[in-house]
């Protein structure tokens, strides 16, 4: 089995909170992250695909594929974007890391297949420090 990587990046805005909740409370849990007015993060994304070297092209996944399938149904949606507002897959969900690295799972997860791969793991990394990653 051959593990591919392939890095992306995006900038999006979000906001971390809960409407029911007061800004105060907010703050309380979710920390800066929960300000009002929004912000941004510089995100990168890493998405590892696996599979067997194919005897007809010596390769796990067409590269160049791969980065379609990513653009199309997610750097395309993300980038530039506020996550809350604007972004089909993060509709009704908590802006964080882990709800943001299980939502671009599902939307890659199809068309990963259908190219001849499978999904091994996602990581999006929104800062220098912090970073989640999903296996499935
Ligand atoms: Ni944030």
């Amino acid at each position: 089995m051959i593990y591919l990587t392939r890095r992306e990046r995006f900038s999006a805005a979000h906001r971390m909170y809960r409407h029911e909740w007061t800004d105060e409370q907010n703050l309380e849990i979710f920390g800066k992250c929960s300000n009002p007015n929004w912000h941004g993060h510089n995100y990168e994304l890493f998405i590892t695909v696996k599979g067997e070297i194919s005897e007809d092209h010596g390769c796990v996944i067409n590269m160049d594929i791969l980065k379609e399938i990513i653009h199309k149904n997610v750097i395309n949606k993300l980038d530039h974007k506020n996550m809350n507002l604007e972004v089909d897959f993060m509709k009704g969900k908590i802006a964080t890391t882990e709800n943001l690295v299980t939502a671009i799972w599902n939307e890659l997860k199809g068309p990963v297949e259908e190219a001849g791969a499978s999904l091994h793991c996602i990581r999006v990394k929104e800062t220098e420090n912090n970073s989640v990653e999903y296996y499935g």
